[in-house]
């Protein structure tokens, strides 16, 4: 029975000292001390030691269980220690290498333009309102001098919500909002998203314009031309020319289409500008009477000059954009070029 003791004291130590991790450990402490171990086969075999020996051997049991439970408990904090230290070394952070950039954000084209035409503006004396994107058909059309059945209207294809209300398809709308809620002398500047039903490589649904209202007496066509010949100059250079073509609008009379030089080649003819030297940036007019009655304002006392800005047109002139898709794309690689 002793030698038997001590084959599996001798046994035990060899296992747990070779154990080579704390799973093994665990295992080794079931093969031995565990209900179905080693040590309880011995025990079962107790009946047949002699009455006298009995305590002596239940003593060798129990004392080499006592220096197997040591022996596991100090293997398992080497274990550990050791796992710990794997652990640690397999988990460090180099602190010295250098982090993750998150890019620097900047201003969209568009935004850009708008403040610089708005600073301009301002410059010049204007104020900037902001009116509604969902519109009534009487602001954006009607009380504009485009009826329901004006053949106008096919040149905006409109967005309707109801009969009544319209996305609005530009920002002439604000004219109306402006000169029923101020009295004259007025002079303002309203940028914002206007909607048309129209998607190809230079529509998009979603674009932006500035409204630009001057009300006062003796407002003529030479105001016009000279505040926006001005204004040109100081977006562009000053070496910018401006050319105005008869045109129509039903809110303006008479109407003009304003060009600038193109800025890309100065006027010479490039890609940019399709060899013309010129390009479109303006609808502009002296406000028609019937508008300004319908607002409440006398047109023999008072005359007004109005003008609509395409913001995609003027980014893509003042920033040599080739395609206004690209405006839209919100291409990081594209807005990086903008700030
Ligand atoms: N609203 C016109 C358009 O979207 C542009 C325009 C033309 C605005 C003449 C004006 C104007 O104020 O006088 O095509």
């Amino acid at each position: 029975m002793e030698k038997m003791i001590e084959k599996i004291l001798e046994s035990a130590k060899c296992e747990i000292l070779s154990s080579p991790s704390l799973k093994s450990v665990s295992d080794t402490r079931v093969k031995y001390l565990g209900k179905n171990g080693e040590f309880t086969a011995v025990m079962k075999n107790l009946k047949d030691v002699s009455a006298e020996q009995k305590p002596l051997v239940g003593k060798l049991v129990n004392d080499a269980k006592c220096v197997i439970e040591g022996l596991l408990s100090e293997r398992e904090k080497t274990l550990f220690e050791k796992e710990l230290e794997n652990k640690i070394k397999s988990e460090a952070i180099d602190v010295t290498l250098p982090g993750k950039k998150s890019g620097f954000g900047s201003f969209h084209p568009i935004t850009l333009v708008i403040s610089e035409i708005t600073d301009i503006f301002t410059g010049l004396g204007f104020s900037v309102t902001d009116g509604p994107e969902i519109e009534t058909d009487k602001y954006n059309f009607e009380m504009l001098n485009i009826p329901k059945d004006h053949p106008a209207r096919d040149m905006q294809d409109t967005f309707y919500i109801t009969d009544d209300i319209v996305l609005r398809t530009q920002t002439s709308s604000m004219q109306i909002r402006t000169m029923l809620k101020e009295k004259p002398p007025l002079r303002i500047i309203s940028p914002g998203k206007v909607y048309r039903s129209d998607f190809d490589s230079s529509h998009s649904p979603m674009f932006h314009q500035i409204e630009g209202l001057v009300v006062d007496k003796h407002i003529t066509l030479c105001d016009l031309m000279g505040l926006l010949t001005e204004f040109a100059k100081k977006l562009f250079d000053k070496n910018t020319k401006t050319r105005f073509r008869p045109s129509y609008f039903p809110f303006t009379e008479p109407s003009v289409e304003v060009d600038v030089t193109c800025s890309e080649c100065g006027g010479k003819g490039c890609s940019l500008c399709k060899g013309t030297g010129w390009m479109e940036i303006l609808g502009a007019g002296i406000v028609n009477p019937k508008v300004l009655e319908g607002c409440g304002i006398d047109p023999n006392e008072y005359s007004a000059l109005a003008f609509g800005l395409g913001i995609e047109r003027t980014a893509i002139a003042r920033y040599g954009i080739s395609d206004m898709r690209i405006v839209f794309e919100n291409d990081k690689r594209f807005l990086q070029n903008y700030r």
